[in-house]
């Protein structure tokens, strides 16, 4: 850990976690939580939670969850230091600047050496392309009619002809040799050891949201195969959350982002003026991506290629974006392949009148699907007319589904009279309809060990909600008795917690530095407390899970006498407890 806990602890409590997830969530209250659609799943009803009490929050859904810190980390994609210079910056608070001892180095997490290591890379094929050794990179881009500024916006570089320059390069800086295959950048042989991974192409170093480079496209300057090189996926490099330029694009203040096949597509965009532009990397648009894009639009454009290729890869991602909610637009390229080929033979403006004239991407679909018809022929007419119909029952609002079909119909010159009945046979015949999606969160796997880790985390979800409560089960509940790994651990913390006066659930958090298991911290402090009236129903309820969690203890030490001595003793009081217990009644107030 970088900073003093308790510096850690003081930005935790002066930034409020509902006033932070407000700025990238819209929330409303629910009771004595906050509910929003959540930001790391797609989905149509809330069931991201935001307790303030706690200081947590929890998806019901997608199960991700954590504190104020983690959010952000998650959000941002920053890791923890990274994360609390924001929050700290949020509240004025000022950090003590972090001097990097070689102790320290030795510390930081490999994460933030794989950035370094990334952005060394980039600093080296930067100056490269810009030596005399790069002579031939820089005519290559100057070719394609790249200027000097953009080479520079793009940190565009340059892989020299020597097979280990980088490698060497990162040594001597101080890298050890397996960070340096961890990132990607070289790879191993047995026979000649560490080489680079990319050598003589042109480079095009990939960054995040935040600018950060997390990896490399590189192109060959010929026809040589494969046309382009990139980073594998590394820790740091998540191919599918990801997408090059919109880093730069998610800032441009356009209407909507504009999303294409290629590198070479972004940057002749951007050079264009169309800053709006991103594309993915080297593999297809992902569910990952289309939540990213929602974070900074509501409107996407495709600017795909216009070949078959191009055309399949837009209706795939036309689906992709619809399940994430967003409005979709095709800007059509023809007669050209690309939006750099169209770009550099037709203009800026044709471009923006490309855009202003994008297809709504229903319609584009239904075009796309005309093609599969012979119009000619009366049976396969009526069988695209059917396929139309069945597509236009995803429209679950009537008004929405009446709109899209007096456009097909006049596009298409159809009778509107006829396909609107075809919709309703269709609809009839059981087409599937899509359903709302089940609030997957809450549905139970009724495993005896499930229900025996659900009692476990109600108990702790009802002591962290209610720190009063601890005092009922002293002498009765130890965190010895949460037989779970992880559950153990934040029960010891929480009651210890509660000893010194302090009780805070949300910094139990930071003792864990794998997201994964946030998660499961965030559910333990968020499982859904059955409805309860009366007085009486909440002390029978506590009760019975004083006593389930006590026997399924008993239950568990018994086991494990054979092999454990002090399983031995807590069987013991174990015993001794249950027997109490069972005789008592609780008085809550
Ligand atoms: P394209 O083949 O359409 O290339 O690939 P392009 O963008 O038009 O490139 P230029 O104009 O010839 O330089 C589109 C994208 O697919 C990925 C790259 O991300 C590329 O930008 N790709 C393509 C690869 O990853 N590897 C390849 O061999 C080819
Ligand atoms: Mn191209």
């Amino acid at each position: 850990m970088y900073y003093p806990q308790e510096l850690v602890e003081e930005v935790r409590q002066k930034n409020d976690i509902v006033d932070v997830i407000s700025g990238y969530v819209s929330l409303k209250r629910q009771g004595g939580n906050y509910f929003g659609l959540c930001p790391f799943h797609s989905e149509k009803s809330p069931s991201f939670s935001v307790s303030q009490h706690k200081q947590m929050y929890y998806c019901f859904g997608c199960h991700k969850g954590g504190n104020v810190i983690s959010f952000v980390m998650e959000y941002e994609n920053f890791n923890f230091p990274e994360a609390l210079r924001v929050l700290a910056e949020r509240v004025n608070v000022s950090l003590p600047e972090v001097e990097y001892t070689e102790e320290m180095r030795q510390k930081e997490s490999r994460r933030a050496k794989l950035f370094e290591i990334n952005k060394e890379a980039a600093k080296y094929y930067f100056y490269a392309l810009r030596s005399e050794q790069g002579a031939l990179g820089k005519r290559y881009l100057t070719d394609r009619q790249l200027s000097e500024e953009t080479m520079q916006r793009f940190g565009l570089g340059y892989s020299l002809q020597y097979s280990d320059g980088l490698v060497r390069y990162l040594k001597k800086k101080g890298y050890d040799d397996g960070l340096i295959r961890d990132s990607g950048l070289a790879v191993f042989h047995e026979k000649y050891g560490m080489s680079d991974k990319f050598f003589n192409r042109v480079m095009f170093p990939i960054q995040d949201v935040n600018g950060k480079v997390i990896g490399f496209g590189g192109r060959v300057m010929g026809d040589a195969k494969p046309k382009y090189l990139n980073s594998p996926e590394t820790e740091i490099f998540d191919k599918s959350r990801n997408l090059y330029g919109l880093n730069f694009a998610r800032t441009s203040r356009k209407n909507g982002i504009i999303l294409c096949e290629g590198y070479m597509d972004v940057i002749a965009m951007h050079q264009a003026g169309f800053t709006q532009a991103a594309a993915s990397l080297g593999t297809a648009f992902t569910p990952g991506q289309a939540m990213l894009l929602k974070r900074y639009t509501q409107n996407v454009y495709l600017a795909y290629d216009s070949d078959d290729a191009g055309v399949n890869a837009a209706l795939r991602a036309i689906g992709i974006l619809r399940d994430a909610m967003l409005s979709c637009r095709i800007i059509n390229m023809q007669p050209y392949k690309d939006p750099d080929e169209f770009i550099k033979n037709l203009g800026t403006e044709e471009f923006e009148k490309r855009i202003e004239d994008a297809e709504n991407s229903f319609l584009f679909e239904i075009r796309m699907l005309k093609r599969n018809y012979k119009l000619e022929d009366p049976e396969e007419k009526t069988r695209f007319y059917t396929e139309i119909a069945k597509k236009l029952c995803q429209f679950e609002e009537e008004i929405e589904r009446e709109n899209y079909l007096s456009a097909v119909a006049e596009v298409h010159q159809i009778n509107p009279q006829s396909l609107r009945k075809l919709v309703v046979s269709q609809a009839a015949a059981g087409v599937k309809v899509r359903l709302p999606e089940a609030r997957s969160g809450i549905q139970n796997k009724n495993t005896v060990e499930d229900g025996q880790k659900k009692v476990q985390r109600v108990l702790l979800t009802w002591l962290a909600e209610e720190p009063g409560l601890f005092a009922k089960i002293e002498g009765y509940i130890t965190p010895e008795d949460f037989t779970d790994e992880l559950y153990q651990k934040v029960a010891k913390q929480l009651f210890e917690d509660h000893e010194a006066g302090h009780d805070n659930p949300a910094a139990i958090m930071d003792l864990f530095d794998d997201q994964q298991e946030r998660n499961a911290v965030a559910e333990i402090f968020h499982t859904p407390l059955a409805r309860i009236e009366t007085k009486e129903e909440r002390e029978q309820a506590f009760r019975d899970i004083i006593l389930n969690v006590k026997r399924n203890s008993f239950a568990y030490y018994t086991a494990k006498m054979g092999k454990d001595v002090s399983a031995v003793q807590r069987v013991v009081e174990a015993k001794k407890a249950l027997e109490a217990l069972e005789r008592m009644h609780f008085v809550l107030d």
